[in-house]
């Protein structure tokens, strides 16, 4: 794994939107793989950002989204479905076509989750995955626990991980129980893998991630065997480990 250290979370963002925009501007198209929550928010800035500037043109990249909540329809401002098209995909010329997140309103949850990773695999695999990091350790919505063999299916989510998004709701009971997740396995199927972790909330979880060994109970641990990661923290994330 390599590591990059920022000053605070503006560089960090700055950093992963230079190594994205640089593989959206290569010759071969790209897919993406994307995440939501407040980590990414001001990559995407910077990302559209670059769009209306210097004309960066998305014509050529197919997302595919993490995770999204099982009961949310698109047009809920919670659901992942409106986070992505209010803080990307309506200010950049990405098709909608080639937009992906998996469908958490299917009336039949399994069939959409094996369509799910059908399509990553039809569509060539995912050349780089965005990720965020949960407070237990989780990527994607993969908590503790989870096989690493696993593949996008549905999970019920953690109390913590339902408390840690509990700002976006105006109660915890709202908070959906299930989503929709990549599964362990279909994260690092990715080519390369970028890991995002900043803020000081952060630092007891990357501390963990450094110290301990690869273990089911620290789902972001698995990355220590994938190829290609990059971990990209600020100081006050990092600030455990000095
Ligand atoms: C989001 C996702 C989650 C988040 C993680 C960190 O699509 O899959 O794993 O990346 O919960 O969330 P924030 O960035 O809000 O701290």
């Amino acid at each position: 794994m390599l590591l990059i250290k920022t000053k605070d979370y503006q560089q960090m963002c700055e950093r992963a939107a230079e190594i994205i925009i640089e593989k959206v501007n290569a010759a071969a198209p790209l897919k993406l793989g994307l995440a939501t929550g407040g980590t990414p928010k001001g990559i995407y800035r910077k990302l559209i950002e670059d769009h209306r500037n210097n004309g960066t043109s998305y014509q050529r990249v197919t997302t595919f989204n993490l995770d999204e909540y099982v009961g949310l329809p698109p047009h809920h401002p919670n659901s992942y479905h409106f986070y992505m098209n209010h803080y990307l995909f309506s200010h950049i010329d990405i098709p909608e076509k080639q937009t992906h997140i998996p469908d958490g309103m299917a009336s039949d949850l399994e069939a959409e989750c094996s369509r799910y990773e059908r399509l990553i695999d039809t569509e060539g695999g995912i050349d780089l995955q965005i990720l965020g990091i949960g407070l237990n350790g989780h990527i994607g919505f993969n908590e503790p626990g989870t096989s690493f063999l696993s593949r996008t299916h549905v999970v019920q989510l953690d109390e913590t991980t339902r408390r840690a998004n509990k700002r976006y709701f105006s109660s915890f009971a709202e908070v959906p129980t299930h989503a929709i997740t990549m599964g362990i396995a279909t994260i690092m199927k990715s080519s390369e893998i970028i890991l995002l972790v900043n803020g000081r909330k952060k630092a007891k979880v990357l501390r963990r991630l450094f110290e301990e060994e690869v273990n089911e109970q620290l789902p972001a641990s698995v990355l220590k065997k994938h190829p290609h990661v990059t971990i990209i923290a600020d100081e006050e994330a990092l600030s455990s480990l000095y």
